[in-house]
This record gives structure tokens, sequence and C-alpha cells, in this order.
């Protein structure tokens, strides 16, 4: 190669580099963010970037645009590796543009979009821009669209995760919003479709940028995104921890990690977490960890719904996807958040192959009018249809109660799990004893207030309902629980379990799609 032709390719790649300039790279730091290229040099593997794309340019000559060229044009494009796994990614430089979207920016994410696609390996989109690219118009409303619709091609197929670390506005949350995780930086990442401005002009509503779209909001109020980080640093080390737990497409199997702990270890501290009164709130994240390898669950969608806990853990260094309904929030009822977070999380396990372990303590659907207003049969019925249509390996475990309808949602014998455990202490049946009896003993309980004993009646016709229903072995004579277990034993089982289910194949019938009630 000629010098000249050497010094050529380094000064255009300097240049690419230098994205907006030295004093828009300083304002991105004084904003507490990183550029574009620092973010992928600590996503990714040291050294493992390679970079494409690295001299496009745009093609817009309105408003004078022809005169300013960047090349890269507000988004850098490529591969590497996460743990030495493959990936696929693209990260907006907000230094060029504000990383605004213009018709070549958007080819240049469709294009290592359809390569990860292609090749079978995730996509990480790392997002920070200010939108639709004023001076492009319709191209780049074309461009959104163009993604969208891969968005949609990859769902399913490969692992999609978008993370939010500046401005994601208007049109442009629906590419995230499209992908299987979205996660926020706490303080300096916001998404909405329409800002505060327009808000305070439409509805006269005031309210700032963090209230109406930040990580805080969208993390616990609207659910939109499933992961907080405190700082970008601690996102690329949360997301390359995620990964890990994840197949690279819908046809490899997750990567298997050895565990120090061993597939017999007996799970002492459950009777011990487990109260004695079946009222009495308990953390069902310290059963899982009990149970999965080294104690170790990958908590998602933490801070929303917290009535249901679902995340990724091992079992014998296999990937398994955790739901459990959780007693200490709302006695672990299911309700519209509740049904809607872990319905999602059960097709995406279904959909990438990663058997589910659910964990039940559940004493039905949450009572009152803002439910049923808010439609909670539709909702509900998403988590009922995401179970019976899942064809993973599907093993659950009764903890404690599992009432009513309830019960069969939670991937129940009927809607063909392969493996239902269920502790000494269960308790499988209709309702609870208190709101049972006041139906079963109306006249009993009407006799015993008028002869002043209805404390002493109540506490019989209870104990009476306990013994017959408030137990495991009614659903275990009818073998809807395959096994009463001591609770020490669940590891062991589920393992077991896992092993013989490793070869497990089932096919629905012939169809177009089914039709989740959305
Ligand atoms: C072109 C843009 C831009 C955009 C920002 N810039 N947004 N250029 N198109 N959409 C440029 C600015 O001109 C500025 O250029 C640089 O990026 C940094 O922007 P600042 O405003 O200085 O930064 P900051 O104060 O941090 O504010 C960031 C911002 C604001 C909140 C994102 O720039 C903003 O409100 N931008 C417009 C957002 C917007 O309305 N986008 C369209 C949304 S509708 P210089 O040269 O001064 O550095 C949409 C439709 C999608 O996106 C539809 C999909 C279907």
């Amino acid at each position: 190669m000629s010098k000249r032709s050497d010094d050529l390719l380094r000064e255009r790649e300097r240049l690419a580099e230098l994205g907006g300039g030295e004093a828009r790279i300083q304002k991105q730091h004084e904003a507490g963010k990183l550029t574009a290229r620092e973010r992928i040099e600590l996503l990714l593997d040291p050294g493992s970037f390679v970079e494409l794309d690295k001299f496009v340019t745009h093609r817009c000559t309105d408003f004078g645009m022809e005169s300013q060229k960047i090349y890269g044009d507000g988004v850098v494009t490529g591969y590497g590796t996460i743990n030495g796994r493959k990936v696929c990614l693209f990260s907006q430089d907000f230094t060029v543009f504000g990383g605004s979207l213009s018709g070549a920016h958007a080819s240049k994410i469709c294009k290592i979009m359809d390569l990860a696609l292609k090749t079978g390996v995730p996509v990480i989109g790392l997002n920070d821009s200010g939108g639709a690219r004023i001076q492009e118009g319709v191209e780049s409303l074309g461009g959104y669209a163009e993604i969208f619709w891969r968005n949609v091609q990859a769902s399913g197929v490969i692992p999609q995760i978008s993370l939010i670390l500046g401005p994601c506005a208007g049109g442009a949350v629906y590419s995230p919003a499209m992908t299987d995780f979205i996660a926020m930086v706490d303080g300096s990442s916001y998404m909405f479709v329409t800002g505060p401005d327009v808000i305070k002009t439409v509805t006269h509503e005031e309210v700032t940028k963090e209230d109406l779209g930040g990580a805080e909001t969208h993390a616990s109020t609207s659910g939109v995104c499933q992961i907080v980080y405190p700082d970008e640093r601690a996102m690329f080390e949360g997301v390359r921890r995620l990964l890990d737990f994840l197949p690279s497409n819908n046809l490899d199997p997750a990567p298997k990690r050895t565990a120090a702990d061993s597939p017999e270890r007996l799970c002492t501290k459950i009777a011990e977490i487990l109260p004695d009164v079946s009222t009495k709130p308990y953390d069902i994240r310290a059963i899982i960890e009990d149970v999965m390898d080294d104690g170790d669950f990958y908590e998602i969608h933490k801070a929303y719904a917290a009535n249901i806990v679902v995340g990724f853990a091992r079992l014998n260094g296999q990937t398994v996807g955790v739901v459990g309904n959780q007693p200490g929030h709302l006695a672990g009822c299911l309700d519209i958040a509740a049904s809607s977070k872990a319905a999602r999380f059960v097709r995406y396990c279904d959909a990438f192959n990663i058997p589910l372990v659910t964990f039940v303590d559940v004493p039905g659907f949450l009572p009152g009018t803002a439910q049923e207003y808010g439609g909670i049969i539709r909702h509900g019925a998403k988590l009922l249809y995401a179970y019976s249509e899942a064809t993973v390996p599907k093993l659950t475990v009764i903890t404690r109660k599992a009432y009513g309808g309830a019960y069969d949602v939670m991937s129940s014998k009927h809607i063909r799990a392969d493996l239902n455990l269920a502790y000494p202490n269960a308790e499988i049946a209709v309702m609870g004893p208190d709101g049972a009896i006041n139906i079963l003993y109306r006249k009993e309980i009407q006799d015993a207030t008028t002869k002043g004993n209805l404390e002493e009646a109540r506490a019989k016709l209870v104990a009476q309902y306990k013994d017959t229903f408030a137990n495991p072995y009614k659903a275990a004579e009818l073998g809807y629980i395959d096994e009463v277990i001591d609770p020490k034993f669940t590891r062991t089982r589920l393992i077991q379990a896992l092993e013989l289910l490793a070869g497990k194949r089932e096919a629905g019938p012939r169809r177009k799609h089914g039709n989740i009630p959305l």
C-alpha cells in the first residue's frame, strides 16, 4: 500500500472516530454520558469490535446539509464478542446531529440487524438519539419503519436487547418496545411518545422529563423497562451477565455453565423460610435462591408488579426461566400488571427454548373494580394463554397456596406442565377456607351469630374445610400433582426432571398463529 493511500485511510478513520468533534464529546461527558465508541469498548470483550460502514454519510441536500457530512452519520455499527460469544450491535452517536436518524443512519442499523438475523447472533441497540432527523423528513420516518419491521422479523429468532442511554422520543420508542429487553440508566435516559412541552400544550399537564419517561417511571409504573442500572458502566456489566443466560438464537441451546453446586445438594433453608401460618408473607426469592445453582438469580422487571417475580437462573448449569408468585407483596395474588409481566416472560422463554420453573403461592386474582375495569379478564388470560402455548419443559412447585383460577393459570398439569410438585403444607382448592365457609355454611354461620358462638363455630368449620381441601392430597389423588415432596429435595427433583425432559418434543395443531388476548 502506498503511503498516500495509507494516510488517506488513517485520516478518514480519525475523522470518523471524532464523530461530532471534541467540543460535542466534551458536552457528552459533562452530561455524565459516555460516547458511542466508549460504550462499545465497555460492553464488548476488549479488542473484539469490528466496525462496519464507518464511512457512510447521509444523502440529504436540504437545509445546507450537503456541506455537513460526518463519516458514520451518527451511528457506529458492527460486531464483536461478549464473553467469547458473537453479538451484533449499533451505538448511536449523540455528538453527530444529536444521534438523529437519517435514511443512511437507518440503513446502517438495518444492515447490522440483517446480519445478526442471518448469522443467528443477538443484536444489541445502544440508543441515544434526538429521533427522526428533522432535515430528512419522511426519509427518516421510512428508515424507522424499516427498523420496526426487522424487529418483528427477528422477534423469537435472536435475542434483541435495547439499552437506553439518552433521549428516546416520539415513534423512535417503538423499536426498543418491540425488542425483548429494555434497560435504562437512572437519571440520564428517558423514553416518551410525546414530550413534556407537547403534553402541556394539549392536556395542560405539567410534568418533568424524568417523571414522564425516566428510568424509574418505566421500571415501576409503566413496566416498559425491565432493568435499571445506576450508571452506564453498571449497565454494560449487567448486560454481559444477562447475555450469559441466553442462547444466541432460537435453534441454539443456551450456554451451559459448570456450577460449584452439586445437583444433589439439599435445600435445607426452605423449611425455615416457609412460615407456619399460611397467611404470613415471606420472600419467594429466598426459596428460588436456595434451589438454583450457587444461589444465583438474575431477576428482571424487579420494580414492576412485585407480586410476581421473574428472572433467569441455572439448574445443574442449564439456564431456566423462573416465575414465582411473591407472597411478600399483595399476598402474591395475580393482577393485571403481574399477569402481563409474567406472560411476556413465559413467551420469551418458550421462544428461546428455555425451560420454565414456576413456584406457586397464589391466593387468587386481585378483586376490585379497578382490576375488572382495567381488564383483568383479558390480561389474566394472557398468562393462561402463554403457559398453555409454551412447549418448553414446564416444571411447577406449589410451595403453599394454589387457589381458584390462579391454580389453573400457574403452570398447572391441566395446561400441560410436565412435572407438578407440591410441598406437604400446600393448599390446593377453589378458594381459601374463610371465603369458602361463608358460602358453604351460610345458614350455620347465621345460626351461630344468633346464638353468640360465631368464633367457635367458624374455627370448627375452617378446620373441617382445611382437613378436606387445604392440603395437596386431593390433587395428588387425582394425579394433578405428580409428587408431594419434602422441600429439601426440590433442587434434586427439578434437575432430574430437566434431564428427563431434555428431549421433549411437542407439536401443536397447524395454524398461521394463535390469537393471544392482547
Ligand atoms: C436533527 C437534531 C435532532 C433531530 C437534536 N439534533 N435532535 N438534529 N434532527 N431530531 C441536533 C441539535 O440541533 C444539536 O445540534 C444536537 O443535535 C444536540 O441537540 P441539543 O438540542 O443541543 O441537545 P440537548 O439540549 O441535550 O437536547 C436533546 C433533545 C433535543 C431533547 C433530544 O435536541 C430535541 O428536543 N431534539 C428534537 C427531538 C425531536 O422532536 N425529535 C423528533 C421526534 S419525532 P448542534 O449542531 O447544535 O450540536 C420522531 C419521529 C419518529 O422521532 C417516528 C418514527 C415512526
